[in-house]
């Protein structure tokens, strides 16, 4: 097959898709597959033309590669394409919707309150601010609406680090989400759908150094212990698997998700947000469940690229 892994793009998490697209670009050549790593930039469909794929695989994360955009050009011009359609990304992108999504489907989401920038500066951001804090209260997550990698998220802690808090969030997007900071487990749940059906991988738990899974924590080695399958019951590893099936249905994505949640004492499982191209890179999630399940990642992508139903 030749097959165009399409990587890169202008996001924040740029460097991070480039090692993404690396990775599983390997892998499949390792499978005997003639892969070609394409940078997603203005030059991106005269350089897909000249390759002329049998089928594309988009690992660009954020911003055009998550939100629905890229797919819907190269479905426009006509490639077949591994992942969710672009109706379906659009709504997991976008944090506060996919909440939205997720209680309607019966899932705890954690209280939140959604700030676009206007609003904040039209409606006065100091009353507005002193409001958030009495309806969420200390510490509480302050991050974008969307985006990836935890980019922009910071734990505030008093509300003297509020106004700080949001100008980072705001920097990243501008539509801000406040959210009580969940003290617990978190884990990730990886999705794989082929044509027998929906499955999940093994549970990864992530125990970051930082308050926060952060930038550093992911992309540093030793910056975070994982357990694979994660330290849970089976009766919540049960529950959290079925909530990772349920979202990936409730948002209609398609082939591969990753769904981020925090398991709280009383053993509430809580909505983080679904991935749908999550991270590929050597300390990457989805990587270690595929292992975890005695998978090879090569083998994974092979069986999605070849399993295409368009
Ligand atoms: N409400 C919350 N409580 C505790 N930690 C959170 C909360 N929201 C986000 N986090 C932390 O921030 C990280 C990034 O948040 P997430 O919503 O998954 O966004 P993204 O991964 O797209 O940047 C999570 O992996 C988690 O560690
Ligand atoms: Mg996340």
């Amino acid at each position: 097959m030749r097959i165009a892994v399409l990587a890169g793009g202008l996001s924040a998490e740029r460097e991070v898709s480039l090692r993404s697209g690396r990775r599983v670009a390997q892998a499949l050549r390792n499978k005997g597959q003639e892969v070609f790593e394409v940078d997603v930039d203005a030059d991106l469909l005269p350089e897909l033309r000249k390759i002329n794929p049998d089928v594309v695989l988009p690992l660009v994360h954020g911003q055009v590669g998550e939100d629905g955009s890229l797919r819907e050009v190269l479905d426009v011009a006509g490639y077949k394409t591994v992942g969710s359609p672009s109706a379906a990304a659009r709504i997991a992108f976008e944090k506060p919707i996919a909440n939205q999504v997720a209680a309607a489907a019966g899932v705890f989401v954690p209280k939140s309150i959604v700030l676009p920038q206007e609003a904040f500066k039209s409606l006065g951001a100091p009353a507005l601010l002193d409001s958030a804090i009495s309806s969420i209260g200390l510490p509480m997550v302050v991050k974008p609406s969307h985006g990836g990698s935890a980019l922009g998220a910071t734990v505030v802690k008093s509300a003297e680090e509020l106004p700080a808090a949001m100008v980072t969030a705001f920097s990243y997007g501008s539509v801000v989400l406040m959210q009580p900071y969940l003290i617990g487990t978190e884990i990730a749940v990886c999705v794989l759908e082929d044509k027998s059906g929906v499955k999940t991988l093994p549970i990864v738990e992530i125990v970051p150094d930082h308050d926060l899974y952060d930038y550093d924590c992911r992309y540093t080695a030793g910056m975070t212990e994982f357990f694979v399958p994660a330290r849970i019951s089976n009766e919540i590893a049960n529950q959290a698997n079925e909530i990772a099936i349920r979202m990936h249905k409730a948002l209609g994505l398609k082939d591969i998700s990753r769904t981020d949640l925090i398991i709280d004492g009383a053993g509430n499982i809580w909505f983080l947000e679904v991935n749908i191209n999550p991270g590929q890179t050597e300390t990457s999630l989805f990587p270690q469940a595929v292992n975890a399940a005695g998978l090879d990642l090569g083998e994974v992508f092979l069986d999605l690229l070849t399993n295409l139903d368009q």
